[in-house]
């Protein structure tokens, strides 16, 4: 997965510098044959450093001033419905269905790229138009 992912805030291109590292080392290593049980384990510290990274986002927001604005509301409703997503995706590895696991893969590929690539490019360019007016 290549991708046009920096936005110009330091921490924030760090982070996403490692995100995709990790996701295409993900990538590389999985393949559809495998349940989902083992895909969401081995995603395990991936989603964790998720979680770090959308609470550091939400930090720059803050000090950029920007947490009341309408960009803000929105981009935290898709980190919600990402942690949401994982959570149906763990609920589902339980019963183990076929297909699910493809089911992850097209998703993590599909949520990063559009994320990385639309909602962090605009987020990053309102902080820095903060910092910089
Ligand atoms: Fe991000
Ligand atoms: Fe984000």
């Amino acid at each position: 997965m290549i991708v046009h992912y920096l936005t110009g805030v330091e921490r924030i291109d760090q982070e996403h510098i490692q995100l995709v590292r990790t996701l295409n080392e993900h990538f590389a290593r999985s393949n559809p044959d495998m349940n989902l049980s083992t895909v969401f384990t081995m995603l395990a510290d991936f989603n964790a450093y998720a979680l770090t990274h959308f609470a550091t986002e939400a930090q720059e927001t803050h000090t950029a001033g920007l947490e009341n604005s309408v960009l803000w509301q929105m981009h935290q409703g898709e980190h919600e419905y990402y942690q949401k997503r994982m959570q149906e995706f763990q609920g589902q590895a339980q019963g183990d269905c076929p297909g699910t696991a493809e089911h992850l893969r097209t998703f993590m590929h599909y949520w990063w790229l559009n994320h990385l690539c639309d909602a962090d490019q605009k987020l990053g360019r309102a902080i820095m138009a903060m910092r910089h007016p």
